[in-house]
């Protein structure tokens, strides 16, 4: 009986020895779930920067449940850099812009999730954003608290001023802070591509930025006077076409907030559009919607092509074959179907004559294959929203400069 209580004691020093100094765990990684397919909402900075205030943000809220759009699924309301005051209080906390947001920010979100749709907020995790406003560095978790107080859904997280700061640390921290504060924010890492965040963001967040700013052209590059670029929208797509086995339901790759509505024609603004739809990317509208034209208004609510980006595989897609300009890419989708957008990338019309035989699709990231010799597929015509015949026959059309044809292969 002796050796039994001595042995017993021992156990349970030898226990207590190993586990000092061990018993807390972190929680860590990113709340799971809340993006299964890809995010879709409004930002504000294309369109308005840090030029910012409750009276425009409020319109925008009504006007995306009164046009459709909050019906075609769009449903965040993202506030990008600007929404705040130059310094935090005397409790270290974020200040809301008193004059921008005179209501207060809670009663703004109160007023957003009151028309059924969800909020979000900016920050960096620089020790400032790019504007200049206070940066989230070294204030992580009381950040976090501050956010889920708030009741935001949505963090867009940016990479300004982070000299010597490690960027999968960094978002890392900010991701294990928003797990802490309890509730579930969607977490947008924005570090523009420069640490391969696709390598190691999935455990941290639902989607990231895999390049610099977007710029409302075709194909061009912009340079900023302060030796930096943003790219058109093409751009991006062909800077990125090759990560997209990183891609998929909760670890979107983000090719960035759309232009579409703002200064392109509305020919470019439907292949910009087909593009982010193809490319599986975050539906993240970046223009003025109370000067939304019907031809934007169409081209965002688009149901087909919606459907395209919000397919539940989850794919990114990618590009097939490209003859002097006319390009062909391909999205594998649910139930055997496909998306393939034919894509003119040059300035004159071109004549599509495109034989299925000849050209099987073979997806070897995602392992989908379309052999159109043993299988006849339906087409239809998303845009025109329409039967476009059977894989059985050539595909022709004419397609105008910087146009696209999407349609839905169904066996
Ligand atoms: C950039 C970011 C933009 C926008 C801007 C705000 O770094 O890529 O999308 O958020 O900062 O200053």
């Amino acid at each position: 009986m002796k050796k039994l209580l001595l042995s017993l004691l021992l156990g349970s020093m030898t226990f207590q020895g190993f586990s000092q100094g061990n018993v807390y765990k972190q929680e860590t990684g990113k709340f799971e779930g809340l993006a299964m397919t890809p995010p879709m909402g409004w930002n504000s900075w294309n369109t308005f920067a840090t030029n910012i205030d409750e009276k425009m943000v409020k319109e925008t809220a009504d006007i995306m449940v009164s046009s459709g759009m909050a019906a075609a699924g769009y449903n965040y309301i993202v506030l990008d850099d600007g929404w705040m005051a130059k310094e935090r209080d005397s409790n270290g906390d974020l200040v809301p812009d008193p004059v921008k947001f005179p209501g207060g920010m809670k009663a703004l979100i109160d007023y957003v999730h009151s028309k059924g749709l969800k909020f979000g907020l900016y920050n960096c995790a620089g020790t400032k954003t790019c504007a200049g406003y206070p940066g989230t560095r070294g204030c992580e978790y009381q950040d976090a608290r501050f956010y889920a107080k708030l009741e935001i859904d949505f963090l867009k997280y940016d990479w300004c001023n982070t000299a010597g700061i490690n960027a999968p640390e960094a978002y890392g921290t900010m991701s294990n802070a928003l797990k802490k504060a309890g509730r579930p924010i969607v977490f947008s890492l924005c570090e523009w591509g420069d640490t391969q965040v696709w390598n190691w963001g999935k455990p941290i967040g639902n989607l990231w930025r895999i390049s610099g700013d977007i710029y409302p052209c075709f194909d061009c590059e912009y340079k900023h006077p302060e030796n930096w670029s943003s790219w058109g929208f093409m751009k991006i797509v062909e800077m990125r076409k090759d990560i997209r086995k990183f891609s998929g339901p909760d670890h979107w790759n983000d090719f960035d907030m759309m232009e579409v509505g703002n200064e392109m024609n509305d020919t470019e603004d439907k292949s910009h559009f087909a593009m982010w739809c193809m490319m599986a990317s975050p539906l993240i509208a970046g223009n003025d919607f109370r000067k939304m034209s019907k031809e934007t208004l169409a081209i965002l609510t688009n149901k087909e092509l919606i459907a395209v980006n919000q397919d539940k595989l989850g794919i990114q897609g990618f590009k097939l074959s490209a003859e002097e300009g006319l390009e062909v890419w391909v999205k594998p989708l649910s139930d055997g179907n496909w998306a393939v957008t034919f894509l003119n990338r040059t300035d004159a019309p071109k004549k599509i004559n495109f034989d299925w035989k000849k050209n099987p699709i073979k997806d070897v990231d995602f392992g989908f294959e379309a052999d159109f010799n043993k299988t006849v597929f339906k087409i239809k015509d998303l845009w025109k929203n329409k039967e476009a015949g059977t894989t059985k026959k050539n595909f022709t059309a004419d397609l105008a400069s910087h146009d696209v044809i999407t349609i839905r292969l169904i066996p």
